[in-house]
Order: C-alpha cells, then sequence, then structure tokens
C-alpha cells in the first residue's frame, strides 16, 4: 500500500474534537499531542518495524532511536515507553529477543526515559519497536506547521540508510561496509531536537519511511509553502549513491516517487541516483528544521559544537505549482 492510500485512509477517519487535542489525526504530524494543563502536553507515538540489520542489538537499538525521533521531531522529551515485539517464540532462540530488548533499552536509557512494560505476540516474522510517551510545554511544539517563506531548511543526518539496507540484504555490501549508516541509525535525534528547542524553532520534522521529499512534502503543505531542496547540499551516506546507481533501490523509493510525482519539480540536472535517493525510506533519519535565515548560522554552529551533524539543504518559498522544487547542477 502506497503512501497515499494510506493517507487517504487516515484522513477519512473521524477526528477527535477536544480542546486537549494539540496535535490529532488531522496533520501529518510525528506523534500526537495532548494538553494536561497549562505547562505541560503529552507527546504520544508508536512506531515498530522488521530487522533491518542481523545483529540483534544494533535492531533493538535503531527500532528505539527511530521510535523515539518522532517524540523529538515534536520539541518533546521522551519519559515513558512500552515494548512492542512480535517473535517467533518457538523457532527462534529467545536470546535473540533478549539481545533486541537489550538494545532497545539501552537507548531508552541514553534518551533519560524508562521502559514500562510491554507487550510480544507469537509472529513468525519478528518485529520490535515502542509506544513511546513525552511532554513538552504547550508553547514549544514543533510541527509540520509554521515554516515561514525565506528560512532555510537544516537536516541532521546524511541519507541513504534504505539503499544501503538493501544492498546489504542483496550481499553487495556487508554490516562492516556500512557501518557508517548503522552509527547515523543508532543515533538519536535528542541532541539535534534539545538544540532546535533553544533556538526556538517551531517547524521540523524526522526523516523516516517517506523519504527526505516525503517528509518534505508534509512539512510543505501543513505550512502552505514550496520547499527548495538544494541537490548539492544533500549529504550522503558513503556508498550510498554507487549503490543507487546499481539499482540497489527499496521498492519504498519508488512508492514514495510514484505518490509524490505531480508534488515535486525538477529544476537543472538532477542524477537518477540521486534522485533515488532523495525518495529514500530512511529508517531512524534526522531531522529536517526550518528557521530564520539569521538563526541557521548559530543553530549549525552549536549543533557542531556538541557532535551532532548537520547541513543547510535548502529554503522555504511562497507557495508554487509544486510543493517541492529540487534544484540540481
Ligand atoms: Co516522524
Ligand atoms: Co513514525
Amino acid at each position: 500500500m502506497g503512501p497515499g492510500t494510506l493517507a487517504s485512509i487516515l484522513s477519512n477517519l473521524p477526528g477527535f474534537n477536544y480542546p486537549e487535542v494539540l496535535v490529532g489525526l488531522e496533520t501529518s504530524d510525528d506523534a500526537g499531542v495532548y494538553q494536561l494543563n497549562q505547562e505541560t502536553a503529552l507527546v504520544q507515538t508508536v512506531d515498530f518495524f522488521t530487522p533491518v540489520i542481523d545483529d540483534p542489538f544494533v535492531f533493538g537499538q535503531i527500532a528505539a532511536a527511530n521510535a523515539l525521533s518522532d517524540i523529538y521531531a515534536m520539541g518533546g522529551k521522551p519519559l515513558t515507553a512500552m515494548n512492542i515485539v512480535c517473535f517467533p517464540v518457538n523457532c527462534l532462540d529467545l536470546q535473540i529477543l533478549g539481545q533486541i530488548l537489550a538494545g532497545g533499552a539501552d537507548k531508552v536509557r541514553q534518551a533519560g526515559a524508562v521502559i514500562l512494560g510491554g507487550h510480544t505476540i507469537e509472529d513468525p516474522e519478528p518485529k520490535y519497536g515502542l509506544a513511546v510517551t513525552g511532554v513538552v510545554h504547550p508553547n514549544q511544539i514543533v510541527t509540520n506547521q509554521g515554516a515561514q517563506p525565506g528560512e532555510l531548511l537544516v537536516l541532521t543526518k546524511p541519507l541513504g540508510t534504505g539503499i544501503l539496507v538493501t544492498a546489504l540484504k542483496g550481499e553487495v555490501l556487508t554490516e562492516t561496509d556500512i557501518q557508517p549508516a548503522i552509527d547515523s541509525m543508532v543515533l538519536l535525534n535528542k541532541v539535534a531536537a534539545e538544540t532546535m528547542q533553544e533556538f526556538g524553532v517551531r517547524a521540523a520534522t524526522d526523516i523516516t519511511g517517506f523519504g527526505l521529499l516525503g517528509h518534505a512534502y508534509e512539512l510543505a503543505t501543513a505550512s502552505r509553502c514550496t520547499l527548495e531542496i538544494w541537490v548539492e547540499s544533500i549529504p550522503w551516506l558513503p556508498q550510498a549513491r554507487d549503490m543507487a546507481k546499481m539499482g540497489l533501490v527499496p521498492a519504498g523509493a519508488y512508492a514514495n516517487q510514484y505518490y509524490l510525482k505531480d508534488r515535486v519539480g525538477f529544476n537543472g540536472l538532477v542524477e537518477e541516483d540521486a534522485k533515488d535517493g532523495l525518495f529514500d525510506p530512511q529508517t531512524s533519519g534526522g531531522l529536517l528544521i526550518s528557521l530564520a535565515e539569521d538563526k541557521a548560522d548559530g543553530l549549525l554552529r552549536q549543533l557542531h559544537a556538541r557532535g551532532q551533524s548537520a547541513w543547510v539543504v535548502g529554503r522555504v518559498r511562497e507557495p508554487e505549482s509544486f510543493s517541492i522544487l529540487v534544484c540540481g547542477r
């Protein structure tokens, strides 16, 4: 099922029109937000998926970092998490499950949150993830809305995890070869989120299954703007574009490209492998942050000082016929 079909099903669900619901089903935001009192709103999200790599501990880390990311993308602070587990209890060694859970717990601990419990069901295909609850001040919620023309777009992780995992599954690359991608996927968006809050950012999202352009499209639509993406400024994981040139592109990238075909315009020379990368579904990708041009330098400097990578990859424009304009050479 493509993202378009799923989006239309979700948008047809009846909404909950309570004043406490600050961010609900209507916008394609990363997490839901429910106000408790003047100072505090709950941020809630859930995410789980099948293993992207063989090492069960690292898979647990990646799945947890990915689930926590939606709290960070909303500017929230994760507090509690629940494990969601599907596992072939009678066919696979339970030690493997133990390793997955240990990896997840490691990341939750690093986030400063706790795991309170969870649920496991028997399933031939293992899956793991978390339901996460966090908090945010009601005035400091970061959403897809609110990107303003003239603002710059900052991306905090390089692209290409979907392509590299495809190359790994196709046995073209080894886990050692894709170590930079693994390092990127296990990295929490914690520092990125805390730092953007210090700079008063109000518009951001994280880059996951719909790829950079899919999530940029959600940001553009909710903010009623056009986003300009500069291909020459995009950071790529090592070998990602080489693997794309060899055709090692996940089906999801083509689904994303198909869904966005009337929404994305291309300007100048944009190579095919770069296009594939821009649509590549990311696992535990970085944040895409929109902020005032005069604050961008400061944000980048502060992120770099804290060991967090970040690049300016585009600009917000007045709404035009395309939601996204990809500018090549
Ligand atoms: Co998200
Ligand atoms: Co999600």
